[in-house]
Order: structure tokens, then C-alpha cells, then sequence
């Protein structure tokens, strides 16, 4: 198969293109601006496109047989900040790529978001892809731009699909976390990227580990090569046609104030040193700007997954401390 991976250049594209070169089954063609998270990923039957994903030339779309789509900004300080470029990129580029998809009849896996599913809910739910109510903030807290132009992007994709147009499968990743997320960040600085990349800086420098609101959000963490398998599960089956999926490890759910104390203890394991950071409570306005708002999100139902025969297989001890891991290599902390 040709599969095109478009933001191949991410973390998570990264990982893709690496799990799918090892599997010796695919050419990969991978589009993205920047290659630095893809240094040393090479092979015969891979091929790199440079490109601004906002350009995705005619020619890729039209040699692959799959399109992978992970083209979006994901962090949350972005939504704040710069709304209107959210919207652009996250909808209208990922909406043009579908109607190069339509056009050139290929089908298309679309990776969206579990925050489409908005607010919270009360504990003891869980989302369901094909059931669960979405509800999103007001219109003038802005960070809500990225789920609704998401969520208004599957919306499309699904109409099309109804009429016989494309063939896609959407995927709603719930925090993926491995080696090359994000960047690390001077400690103690605030917004920028997602919470593991915050973290791993103040366990590295010293310094605050900053809990927004508390550290009272739940998150449900997935390792990346659970999130790679899922991919394949994907690939490999033809009932994930016109489907949408949830990518989640349910069992890996925690609170934001207590992942603060896993991940000392990790790095304290893998050092044998005390880190020398401090978890400090902060409000979400201070630390990402006005216009945010957070969910406190619970844990995805992924019996649709399971039924093409796969189940995660990392816990979060296990995901957090490979990353932590390689991060602490990267610094030369360790050497193993
Ligand atoms: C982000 C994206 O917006 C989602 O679309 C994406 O699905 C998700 O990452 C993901 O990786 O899958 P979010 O879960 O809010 O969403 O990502 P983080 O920035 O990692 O925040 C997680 C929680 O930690 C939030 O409650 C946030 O307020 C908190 N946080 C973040 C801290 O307490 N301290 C920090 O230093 C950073």
C-alpha cells in the first residue's frame, strides 16, 4: 500500500512513519515542513516531501492509496492565542486535503480529537463514539475554537461519506504521550506545551510544576506505540471504513495532581536522585491567558477498537517512564 502521512514531520506522524518503515509492509510518503523529529528514520521505502502542510501538492494525494491526516495545532495555549489561525489550519486546510481525497477518489484517516466531546460529564460516564452528546463552551471563551473546528471537520467528512464521496475513518486521539512530544520549555515558563513537556522541564531544571486550577482535570493517557498499533488495526481493516474511533487506554486515567508525583518518582527511579521541582498551584487564565477554560475529561469507550482484535498494552508507569527516559538520555542524565 501507499500510504501519504501529511505532518509527518510531528510527534506523532514521527512515530508513524517509524512503526510503518518496521513493518516492511508500506511506502510512506511523508509531507511536512520540518524533519528534525524524523532524524534517523529512513529506508528505501520511504520517501520525504518538504512542504508547508497548508500546500499539500496534487501529486501526493494522488499517488497514495491512504491518506494519513494529522495536519492541526494541538496545544492549548495556541486556541488562546491565535484563534483564527486554529480555525484556518485545523479546518479549512484539513477540509481542502479531504476534497483532494474526494476528488482523487483515496481514502482518507483523519485524526481529530477526543476534546470534540466538550465539557464534563458526570464521573461515572464514558464516551461513546457514536452516542456521546458533545458540549462546548461559550463562543467568547476562544480556546473552544479548536474542538468545534474539529468536530465541524468530522461533521463534513461524515457528510461526504454518507453520500457515497470518500472513504475515511476519523480518529479521536486522548493524550498520547512518548519520545519527541512537543519541546521543552525554560522552566517555569507558562502556556507553550502540553503538560508532560512542562513537567519534564522543571524535572530537569528545578523549578515550579505548574497544577492549572489545582491539577483537578483528569486526563486518560496513551503510550504512542499503543496509539501506532491502533493505526494499524485501522489499516489492516476493512470495517473501520466510515467509522470513527475513539484512541485511548481507559485503564491509564489520572488527575493532573497526581501525575505530578508519578513523574518525580519515575525520575527519581531512573536517576536515583530527589527532583528538585515543586508542584505550584496556578489559575488556568494566568497560565494559558483569557479565553481559556479546561474539561475535566473521562476515559473513552474503545470496545469499537478492541473489535478489530486490538488492546492497549502499556500502563501509565511504563509509558511515562520510557519518556521520562529518554528525555533524561537527550540531557545526558543517563546513559542507558
Ligand atoms: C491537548 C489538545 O488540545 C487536545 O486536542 C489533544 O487531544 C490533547 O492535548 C492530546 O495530547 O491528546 P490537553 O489534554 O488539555 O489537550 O493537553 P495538556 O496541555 O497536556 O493539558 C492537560 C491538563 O494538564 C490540562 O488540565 C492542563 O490545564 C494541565 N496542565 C498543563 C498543567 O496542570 N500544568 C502544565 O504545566 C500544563
Amino acid at each position: 500500500m501507499n500510504i501519504a502521512i501529511l505532518g509527518a514531520g510531528g510527534f506523532i506522524g514521527s512515530h508513524l512513519v517509524e512503526h510503518l518503515l518496521a513493518r516492511g509492509e508500506h511506502s510512506i510518503v511523508g509531507l511536512d515542513i520540518e524533519d528534525e523529529k524524523l532524524q534517523g528514520i529512513e529506508g528505501p521505502a520511504f520517501t520525504f516531501v518538504r512542504s508547508d502542510v497548508r500546500e499539500v501538492p496534487d501529486s501526493v494525494v494522488r499517488d497514495a492509496d491512504v491518506v494519513v491526516d494529522l495536519i492541526a495545532y494541538a496545544n492549548p495555549s495556541i486556541y488562546v492565542e491565535s484563534p483564527l489561525e486554529v480555525f484556518r489550519l485545523n479546518f479549512m486546510t484539513n477540509l481542502e486535503i479531504a476534497n483532494q481525497c474526494i476528488r482523487y477518489g483515496k481514502r482518507l484517516i483523519q485524526y481529530s480529537t477526543s476534546e470534540v466531546y466538550g465539557k464534563s460529564r458526570p464521573p461515572d460516564t464514558v464516551y461513546f463514539e457514536d452516542e456521546t452528546d458533545m458540549i462546548m463552551g461559550p463562543t467568547t471563551k476562544q480556546r473552544w475554537i479548536y474542538a468545534v473546528a474539529k468536530q465541524l471537520l468530522e461533521r463534513v467528512i461524515h457528510a461526504h461519506g454518507l453520500l457515497g464521496e470518500i472513504d475515511y475513518t476519523i480518529v479521536r486521539p486522548f493524550n498520547f504521550i512518548g519520545p519527541r512530544i512537543d519541546y521543552l520549555v525554560p522552566a517555569g515558563s507558562m502556556g507553550g506545551p502540553r503538560v508532560f513537556a512542562h513537567f519534564m522541564s522543571a524535572l530537569l531544571e528545578g523549578g515550579p510544576m505548574y497544577l492549572v486550577d489545582g491539577g483537578a482535570a483528569h486526563r486518560t493517557f496513551m503510550s504512542i506505540y499503543d496509539a501506532n498499533t491502533a493505526l494499524q488495526a485501522i489499516l489492516d481493516s476493512p470495517a473501520a471504513s466510515q467509522q470513527i474511533y475513539n484512541f485511548g487506554n481507559p485503564d491509564n486515567n489520572i488527575m493532573i495532581r497526581d501525575l505530578a508525583p508519578l513523574m518525580m518518582d519515575l525520575y527519581q527511579e531512573a536517576t536515583g536522585q530527589a527532583p528538585r521541582c515543586e508542584p505550584t498551584e496556578v489559575s488556568g487564565e494566568t497560565f494559558y491567558g483569557e479565553g481559556y477554560e479546561d474539561m475535566d475529561r473521562i476515559p473513552p469507550d474503545i470496545s469499537k477498537l478492541r473489535a478489530l482484535g486490538w488492546e492497549p498494552t502499556r500502563d501509565l508507569n511504563e509509558t511515562f517512564g520510557d519518556t521520562i527516559r529518554y528525555y533524561l538520555k537527550e540531557a545526558g542524565r543517563i546513559s542507558v
